[in-house]
């Protein structure tokens, strides 16, 4: 566990966003160390970064691969939201990758709800959130309802990764941003584009400007009206994708023409 002396911060266009920014050669993952700052009182904006992660997490309890070459890195966020609010978080977070992907010449970044980008089907990034909540303040009157203490929202992007150099169980699919335009990208230069975006989408969240950022969200993402299975929430819904709402859930039209509105889990292309 190396902290190193990188200049990454200097080269920062934003304000509250990795502001500090943490770099350590390698990590058992950043989201533990950055679970350790924000229980620590560790400032809203604050990103460790980490070159290599021996146990890097993904969702629902799966390893992330997380060699060097890739960026992996988390941000805490003091949101003050109520936790209803958390899939908000993850569609302007996504938007926000899939845009900078685009700005970097990825023709078709495709945002998979809630928290994965594909490029011709092939995973290049992964997101995941975790929340500490607690109880509304009181001055709110909103005693039973309950607010984000602080996210920690992990972003993993395959940048260097050779496909030959993923795990077998990841070949077919996985991609890096090396593979997709050929050529290396430099971390610092996509990193200060990507937490510029995210500083943006993130004040305009905290304006009351969902909306605004969710027709971006829908311009990445998979298309409406194809064929998707919830795979990982306590109901089993098949049917068209129709979109999110306001609330960032996913909502799916069943063959029977219901609505089915679902909050957690992944989906699956069916
Ligand atoms: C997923 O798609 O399953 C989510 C992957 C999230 C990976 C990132 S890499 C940085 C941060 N630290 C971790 O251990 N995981 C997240």
């Amino acid at each position: 566990m190396n902290l190193l002396p990188e200049n990454f911060e200097d080269t920062l266009r934003t304000k509250i966003i990795g502001h500090p920014l943490y770099v350590y050669s390698q990590l058992d993952s950043t989201q533990i160390t950055a679970k350790h700052l924000a229980a620590n009182k560790a400032k809203e904006g604050t990103i460790v970064l980490a070159y290599f992660q021996k146990k890097g997490m993904g969702r629902n309890g799966r390893e992330w691969f997380s060699p060097k070459g890739g960026i992996w890195f988390t941000i805490i966020l003091r949101p003050h939201f109520s936790s209803e609010k958390a899939n908000m978080i993850n569609i302007i977070f996504t938007t926000a990758c899939a845009e900078v992907f685009y700005s970097f010449g990825i023709t078709q970044p495709v945002i998979k709800w809630p928290n994965d980008i594909l490029i011709n089907g092939k995973k290049i990034c992964g997101i995941l959130t975790q929340m500490k909540s607690k109880p509304r303040r009181k001055k709110d009157n909103l005693q039973n309802e309950s607010e984000i203490e602080y996210a920690l929202v992990g972003i993993g992007i395959n940048l260097d990764t050779a496909i030959e150099d993923f795990p077998a169980a990841l070949k077919n699919k996985a991609t890096s941003i090396k593979q997709e335009i050929g050529k290396e990208i430099k971390m610092d230069d996509f990193l200060a584009s990507l937490l510029e975006k995210i500083e943006k989408y993130y004040i305009m969240l905290k304006e009351d400007k969902f909306s605004k950022i969710q027709k971006e969200w829908k311009k990445f993402s998979l298309p409406f009206g194809i064929l998707v299975k919830t795979s990982t929430s306590k109901e089993v819904y098949e049917g068209q994708l129709v979109g999110t709402n306001e609330h960032g859930h996913l909502i799916i039209r069943t063959p029977h023409g219901k609505m089915e509105e679902v909050s957690a889990g992944e989906i699956e292309i069916i």
